[in-house]
């Protein structure tokens, strides 16, 4: 339904007719709203859960941009933390007939069409996903003790992935999205809950004035070494592995499971499953790899991604 801007409220309409906007590559027009950009249906989310959404402080939250590798945490965090109700060695683990999207909901796009959408989850706490940019998100997830957990990717793996998926998310009769066209738009900060650096840059100067509250990790570094951030996620998130879970394993079990080659091939993450969102499941997985952008940008490109991403975190003591 992500397609559909004819679903949209009048609200909405309103409130884009005065917006910023700019041409988008899956949409017709993206919008300019507090900073960041929006494809309308998004931007019909944002405003409902600004307004509607109440946190709890038992609240836990998973912020990233689009193609950071939201489908991975997901896993690992739902695993995590429901590892006493949903045992992590069993066949019927969630994860084997569930795509991690269906597990953990973007928050704000189950406000797209419900101002009051049904927020009961099977375990607790609640996990949320969120795209959001930290000063836009709702004022109940400010003024309560949630945790936020936030992951980041290179810029240049991040645009890659997110050009590929694009491309599949367009209807192949009106696709048109050449690398090119995608390419400037990114660098310009034209991306759902874009620009990327600014995205990336709340959350990470958040987390270091408040490490207990924020949790910033990096895509590239969870590859490297999964089992060391895995443990470091669980003590940030309050359920530490006990002894005897580091002694029967429980953190390769974890990390097994949620694995991309593990995920990948599940049936219900191969075949043509779609999310309530309306994309395949199998969307969501292509190489899972540190580097790929090597393959399928110019010099120029990199160059040019480099020089932007210099410029935005200069001084701020972040490499990515
Ligand atoms: P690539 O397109 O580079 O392969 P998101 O989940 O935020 O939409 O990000 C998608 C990216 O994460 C894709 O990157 C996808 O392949 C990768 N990914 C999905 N599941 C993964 C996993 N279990 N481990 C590592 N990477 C994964």
């Amino acid at each position: 339904y992500l397609l559909q801007e004819e679903a949209l409220t009048q609200e909405c309409k309103e409130l884009i007719s005065s917006l910023p906007k700019e041409k988008g590559y899956v949409f017709s027009y993206s919008y300019k709203y507090e900073g960041f950009w929006y494809t309308p249906i998004y931007l019909q989310g944002l405003i409902a859960c600004q307004k509607y959404f109440q946190a709890r402080d038992s609240d836990v939250f998973l912020v990233t941009i689009p193609k950071s590798g939201t489908t991975w945490l997901k896993a690992i965090m739902f695993t995590l933390i429901n590892r006493k109700n949903y045992p992590v060695d069993t066949k019927n683990h969630p994860l084997h007939n569930n795509n991690p999207h269906n597990l953990v909901p973007f928050l704000e796009l189950d406000y797209v069409d419900n101002q009051n959408p049904d927020l009961s989850f099977s375990s607790s706490p609640r996990i949320f996903a969120s795209h959001l940019p930290y000063f836009s998100m709702p004022k109940s997830v400010h003024d309560s003790a949630c945790k936020l957990v936030y992951l980041c990717r290179n810029p240049k793996d991040t645009f890659v992935s997110l050009w590929q998926f694009a491309d599949k998310l367009t209807p192949e009769e009106t696709r048109s999205n050449s690398l090119g066209d995608v390419f400037d738009l990114f660098c310009k900060g034209v991306n759902t809950c874009g620009p990327f650096w600014d995205n990336v840059l709340d959350y990470w100067n958040e987390s270091k004035k408040n490490s207990e509250r924020i949790l910033f990790l990096k895509y590239e570094e969870l590859k490297e070494e999964p089992n060391l951030h895995l443990r470091r996620l669980a003590e940030f998130l309050g359920c530490p592995f006990s002894a005897d879970e580091e002694e029967t394993g429980m953190v390769e079990e974890i990390l097994k499971l949620c694995s991309f080659n593990n995920l990948s091939n599940l049936e219900i993450n191969k075949g043509t499953d779609k999310l309530a969102y309306g994309m395949e499941n199998k969307a969501f997985f292509r190489r899972g790899e540190v580097g790929d952008w090597k393959n399928l940008l110019t010099t120029e490109m990199a160059k040019k991604i480099d020089q932007v991403t210099e410029q935005k975190f200069s001084g701020f003591g972040l490499l990515l």
